[in-house]
């Protein structure tokens, strides 16, 4: 039998990872969580030193370690070389070099050659990033595309990064989010773009649980 997948792709603090956490929560399936892989890349990448603008030398650094994804509950556990990198990855210096991880097409192929081997592996699952529903499961069940303000995501990181004790202004963030934007929707291979077949849905003035009510209507209308 294929996958049962629902792909929630958009920009940068749309609040995709906790919808998608609690739409396969509510739906029993996998959540994964494709950032925190071209978040480890890059942290690799910066750990050894790695010239972050070489795509060669960051495709052999990839055959040359051994990353490990594993989707547990609502996050993606990641090791490399087994040790446990989880918490690192969502570091601002990781995310302020992330694009070029996320640029290079050899390490795209790469990272969705591995989000599909655990789609086939879990059966059931809710994946988000910029490109599950074009490039990595063109043939997904669901796709949703889910937007919010600039002004509003820069306020929703605030929030999750005072949480984990780090400290932002405001402007700071709306530059980072829009910088961002900017990198994902240029990008020649999976860009940040909504599949044709993706119901768009803007979350600016909605609730997390009014966004996660709107896709769990979606999908009940989609598959049943
Ligand atoms: O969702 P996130 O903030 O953890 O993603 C981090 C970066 O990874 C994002 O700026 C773009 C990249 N990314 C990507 O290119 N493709 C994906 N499927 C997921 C993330």
């Amino acid at each position: 039998m294929s996958p049962l997948i629902i792909t929630i792709d958009g920009p940068a603090a749309s609040g995709k990872s906790t919808v998608a956490q609690r739409v396969a929560q509510a739906l029993n399936s996998t959540f994964l969580d494709t950032g925190a892989m071209y978040r480890a890349v890059t942290l690799l990448a910066m750990n050894t030193q790695t010239d972050l603008s070489d795509e060669q030398a960051l495709i052999r650094l990839v055959e040359a370690n051994q990353f490990n994804f594993t989707p547990a509950g609502q996050r993606l556990v990641v090791l490399i070389n087994r040790q446990d990198v989880t918490e690192q990855l969502r570091n601002p210096e990781v995310t302020a070099n992330i694009r070029y991880v996320a640029e290079a097409p050899g390490i795209r192929i790469l990272m969705v050659r591995q989000q599909r081997a655990l789609a086939l592996k879990y059966q059931r699952v809710v994946t988000e990033g910029r490109d599950q529903g074009t490039v990595a499961f063109p043939d997904a069940q669901v796709k949703i595309f889910l937007t919010a303000d600039p002004e509003e995501r820069a306020k929703r990181r605030q929030i999750e990064l005072k949480a984990a004790g780090i400290q932002q202004d405001l402007d700071t963030l709306l530059k980072a989010v829009e910088a961002r934007d900017l990198s994902d929707r240029q990008r020649t291979v999976g860009p940040l773009q909504p599949a044709d077949d993706a119901v768009h849905l803007d979350s600016t003035n909605l609730t997390l649980d009014e966004v996660v009510q709107a896709i769990l209507k979606i999908v009940e209308k989609k598959i049943g």
